[in-house]
């Protein structure tokens, strides 16, 4: 079977390899690729910028959908012919995040879906909502989840509320339309205009262009009769958390998720505190919220808006695409 392998740092480091199918070992599943999608984290990791400690070589991406081929010995959860996906973190079943748990996490250090055929712990799959093709379903593991986890586990979005949610990527995208589906108003941002009709067209309230609106806080307040938004969905860190955190109500919800603005910033800790906002940090969340999710879609009748579709062979294509920041939701690669 074919595998992507990067034994150095850089997307111009990534390689197809040959190498034998793997046998499912006690406790685990493998899983017939199918497609899987890119999450800008897989960007991170191939760099060298997730974790520069990494073991090398390594097979990235976390997040895909296939059938499952083989089953370990003592595996009774799952079956072979079962249509799944992938569950990201992987020891991360249901109850509080543990510490430990960023130890099992797929695409790194856990095994990567880059490659057409994986094993994977038997706990670690979810199976695919009724209706999904295998492109669809690979989009949900990292982004569809995190989207959920933003809106459901830390906002508890109502019905009539207001989410803001930055850039049209693939985690705000999701967020867009789950948050309707929840009844909220959402307030999107982009540095495009042709991705803000987009967002329109898929239910978004309000728009702004951050590009020619660079205090989009303001735009944000003057929408809200200037109070700001019950949740904020910041998926770029610190580049832009203050603002966020003056666009946001008082005594309301930042999910703060992304780092496409890097990791670490100067914070204006007084608007925190004179506001009493609430942050809390995101880290995809647990396989039962990915029960949950994969049955509000079903009942929502939701589908992942998939910007681009690529061939096995076309994955640093791919990569580069992202890099390059002109999707709009998802990207999708396909395996078999
Ligand atoms: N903590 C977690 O659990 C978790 C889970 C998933 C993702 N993340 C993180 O969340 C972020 C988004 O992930 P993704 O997979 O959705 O990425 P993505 O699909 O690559 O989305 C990137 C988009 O974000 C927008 N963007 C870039 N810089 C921006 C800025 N300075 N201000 C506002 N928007 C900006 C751009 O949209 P426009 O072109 O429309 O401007 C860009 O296309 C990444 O940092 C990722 O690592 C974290």
């Amino acid at each position: 079977m074919r595998v992507y392998r990067f034994h150095a740092f850089g997307l111009e480091q990534l390689r197809l390899e040959e190498c034998p199918s793997p046998e499912p070992a006690p406790g685990q599943v493998v899983l017939d690729v199918k497609a899987v999608s890119l999450n800008y984290r897989d960007l991170l990791v191939i760099k060298g910028l997730y974790n520069p400690k990494l073991k090398l070589p390594a097979t990235p991406l976390s997040d895909g959908a296939g059938i499952i081929s083989a089953v370990g010995p003592d595996v009774t959860r799952v079956r072979v012919g079962d249509r799944v996906m992938s569950h990201f973190v992987a020891g991360w079943i249901d109850g509080p995040f543990k510490q430990e748990y960023l130890g099992t996490t797929l695409g790194t250090p856990g095994a990567g879906l880059a490659a057409e055929q994986v094993a994977l712990p038997a706990e670690a799959v979810v199976p695919i909502p009724e209706g999904y093709d295998f492109a669809q379903a690979a989009t949900l593991p990292i982004a569809g989840l995190t989207a959920w986890s933003a809106l459901k586990t830390v906002g508890d979005v109502q019905p009539g509320q207001t989410v803001l949610t930055l850039g049209t990527g693939g985690v705000s995208i999701f967020t867009l339309q789950l948050a309707k589906a929840l009844g909220a108003h959402v307030i999107i941002t982009s540095r495009s205009d042709d991705k803000l009709d987009r967002a329109r067209r898929l239910g978004a309230d309000h728009t702004i262009n951050y590009a020619t609106t660079p205090d989009w806080e303001q735009a944000v307040l003057e929408l809200t009769g200037g109070l700001g938004v019950d949740l904020t969905v910041e998926t770029a860190g610190p580049g832009t958390l203050d603002r966020s955190l003056k666009a946001t109500r008082a005594g309301g919800t930042i999910a703060l998720l992304g780092a496409l603005t890097g990791r670490q910033g100067l914070v204006t800790s007084g608007l925190i505190l004179m506001k009493r906002l609430r942050i809390v940090g995101i880290m995809v969340d647990c396989r039962a919220a990915f029960e949950a999710l994969t049955r509000f879609l079903v009942a929502h009748r939701i589908r992942p808006v998939i910007d681009r579709r690529f061939g096995f062979d076309q994955l640093p294509e791919a990569l580069r695409y992202m890099e390059a920041g002109q999707h709009f939701g998802k990207l999708v690669v396909s395996v078999a």
